[in-house]
């Protein structure tokens, strides 16, 4: 289907409600029966109509219709955040004895489910870089049944070959999850590659105004109604119609945010790639990055992220980068109209810091809707006393 119409017709029955253009929001906890045979029905399977609104919800349908069709799926779940939709999508394809094989520094509330709240189940995790279809293999023990995976990784940009380790997946009956927040559907389709289930974190370029958080599952119908059926109703993060209705207005606009990203990260990147203070940038779709290969082959393109290298042997003068700019803001979280950056420093005691290791030097730059030359100009002066 044709991304316009996706973003401005698909789910929408504008007839329903008085051919208004924007869609009501359904503010309701719950829907009222006149049968009792239709409300028995509603209950023995609530993913097939409005019952209450933890389950479905008029408004949050639109929203899942959309998605699911950007991400080239079956169906679509929303939740409160993206940290739920992964939860979600692990929680239900695992039990205790399970191993599953993650790539290495997935986002941080993963990584805290990996270490934390499985092991309470049973479950056990095997890092891998996961950049060579290989270390798939070699870590695949005979009771893995999970892989989860982040292409790419939203600081360091590491890739995975998403076809080849989706196929070797299918031959063990290995179900697999990616983390596609960085590509959005724009730039990269996971289904289309044979991954089962497509997250994305909807608080960065879906809502796109730094206003709401939201988490996107995208899959086959069985699979979002195997989620449906057990956490997802019984945990309670499915997105709030408010939030699905800022969602919605997050995508009419969608790709021109995207196109325009696209462009001023771009000239950015140009930028600081030359400074004399930037030992070097990570950007995936940089002819520098040891993967730019396989990013072009898997990849559509790429758009506000890029890791800053700064050249320096002491934390202070990134300290005072960071402290320095005067229209970039200091935050976590990205994909909003505002440029951004966050020091990997900030998550180190000073003590710990350690020049030689380039991470302890990293600066994630996130390029909003801001003219390029507006961010290069605070980007320059703040480089400058550095
Ligand atoms: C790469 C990545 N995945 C997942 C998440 C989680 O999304 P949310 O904050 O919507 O829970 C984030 C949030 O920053 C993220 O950066």
């Amino acid at each position: 289907m044709d991304i316009s119409q996706i973003l401005n017709e698909l789910g929408e029955d504008r007839e329903l409600y008085f051919n208004a253009v924007s869609p009501p929001i359904m503010q309701t906890s719950n829907f009222a029966f006149k049968k009792v045979a239709d409300l028995r029905r509603a209950f023995q399977d609530e993913m097939k109509g409005y019952l209450y609104s933890r389950g479905l919800n008029p408004t949050v349908d639109i929203l899942r219709k959309k998605l699911a069709a950007l991400d080239g799926a079956e169906d679509c779940l929303v939740f409160n955040n993206g940290a739920a939709a992964i939860f979600a999508g692990i929680f239900a394809n695992i039990k205790s004895g399970d191993h599953i094989v993650s790539v290495q520094k997935p986002y941080t509330w993963v990584q805290r489910m990996f270490d934390v709240i499985l092991p309470r189940f049973g479950v056990t995790v095997t890092y891998i870089p996961g950049t060579e279809i290989d270390q798939w293999k070699n870590a695949t023990l005979d009771n893995t049944t999970f892989y989860y995976l982040e292409s790419p990784n939203s600081w360091d940009f590491a890739l995975q070959p998403l076809e080849e380790v989706a196929a070797f997946a299918k031959t063990k009956n290995i179900t697999t999850l990616i983390d596609n927040s960085y590509c959005t559907p724009l730039y990269q389709q996971p289904i289309a590659m044979g991954i089962d289930m497509v997250m994305q974190t909807a608080t960065k370029y879906i809502s796109g105004h730094s206003d709401t958080l939201g988490g996107v599952l995208c899959g086959t119908h069985a699979m979002m109604k195997k989620i449906f059926d057990s956490e997802y109703l019984n945990i309670g993060s499915g997105i709030q119609p408010f939030n699905a209705w800022l969602l919605i207005r997050g995508l009419r606009t969608l790709t021109a945010r995207i196109e325009r990203i696209t462009k001023s990260t771009a000239a950015v990147v140009q930028y600081v790639k030359q400074h004399p203070k930037v030992e070097a940038v990570l950007f995936p779709l940089d002819e520098t990055f040891p993967q730019y290969e396989l990013a072009k082959k898997q990849m559509k393109g790429a758009c506000g992220l890029c890791t800053l290298i700064l050249r320096t042997p002491d934390m202070e003068s990134i300290v005072r980068f960071c402290e320095s700019l005067q229209h970039i803001m200091m935050a976590v979280s990205w994909g909003g109209h505002e440029s951004l950056v966050i020091p990997k420093c900030a998550g180190l005691q000073p003590e710990e810091f350690d020049p030689a290791n380039p991470e302890h030097r990293y600066v994630r730059l996130y390029v909003g809707l801001e003219e390029p030359a507006y961010l290069i100009n605070d980007l320059e002066q703040a480089l400058a006393v550095m």
